[in-house]
């Protein structure tokens, strides 16, 4: 596999400048490729503001290779409440019982956890429902060592609901809601992933959403609901590279034959057919 860093960096940095125009910062997802570090530098040097990865594993691998920057941790299992505390200062969450575990940690450890709280907003794969979300907070800000940072969603990922107005100006109004009520400040508003391109290109208005966690369309260079690629990004920063052994035109292809067979065979009862209809007449 050939992996151009520079076709990386630049498409990083296009999509950091596009997105950057209306206020709109970048999370590079890193899962995909592991967390490389010679990748995710190339993300940084384009200009995305955090790192996420949906596995302790990678961000650790990247630490170890002297990555620092924030680090978000996307899937947060409850059994690894104690690691994620050790390990990232930010995750995203929709779990109380996973957030009491991480808040417990947190406490030993004398740390401040800040999460970003996943709604759901119809794509059915993450996320604590809008109509539950002020309870949920309510509970949350009775934990000591837990700091809400933001809030977000995740569409066109397993429902097939794609991002628009509709849903993106639901979540800012979540967030005016919220704020006004328990009166704190969510600094992160992640409206969701590359699938919102056509969102943000089509849309007057992108409210309070703030960021982006983006994976494919800086890796491959395409949106994820059409597969279209973003005007300006290399879509061949990764390539299979193999040695050909052998090539070369050949006549004899089995399948062409086997349908020749086929049509003759065809043909062959047809004539059959015909035969004993005449016989009968
Ligand atoms: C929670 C979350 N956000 C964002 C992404 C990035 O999605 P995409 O690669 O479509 O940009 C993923 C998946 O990789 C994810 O799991």
């Amino acid at each position: 596999m050939e992996i151009d860093l520079s076709k990386i960096r630049d498409n990083t940095r296009i999509l950091a400048d596009l997105y950057g125009a209306q206020g709109i910062s970048i999370m590079g997802v890193s899962k995909a490729v592991l967390g490389e570090p010679a990748i995710i530098e190339a993300m940084i040097q384009g200009g995305v503001k955090f790192i996420a990865d949906s596995r302790l594993e990678n961000i650790q691998k990247m630490k170890a290779a002297g990555i620092s920057t924030d680090f978000v941790l996307l899937r947060t299992a409850p059994s690894q409440a104690e690691l994620i505390v050790e390990i990232v200062d930010i995750s995203l969450n929709s779990e109380l019982e996973t957030i009491r575990k991480i808040a417990y940690y947190a406490g030993l450890n004398n740390k401040i956890h800040q999460i970003i709280l996943m709604v759901e907003l119809g794509d059915r794969r993450e996320g604590i429902l809008p109509c539950d979300l002020a309870k949920f907070i309510r509970e949350i800000l009775t934990l000591s060592h837990i700091k809400i940072v933001g809030i977000g969603c995740n569409l066109a990922c397993y429902g097939g609901i794609k991002p628009d107005d509709q849903n993106m100006h639901g979540l800012s109004e979540q967030v005016e809601l919220l704020e006004k009520e328990f009166q704190i400040n969510l600094s992160i508003i992640s409206g969701g992933n590359s699938a919102n391109y056509e969102w943000y290109k089509e849309t007057q208005d992108v409210g309070r959403i703030n960021n982006l966690r983006l994976g494919e369309s800086i890796l491959l260079g395409c949106e994820t609901v059409y597969g279209n690629v973003i005007p300006g990004l290399q879509t061949k920063a990764f390539q299979l590279v193999a040695e050909v052994i052998e090539s070369k035109k050949s006549h004899l292809c089995p399948l062409v034959k086997f349908a020749e067979m086929l049509l003759a065979t065809y043909q062959l009862f047809k004539i059959k057919v015909y035969i004993k209809d005449r016989s009968l007449h």
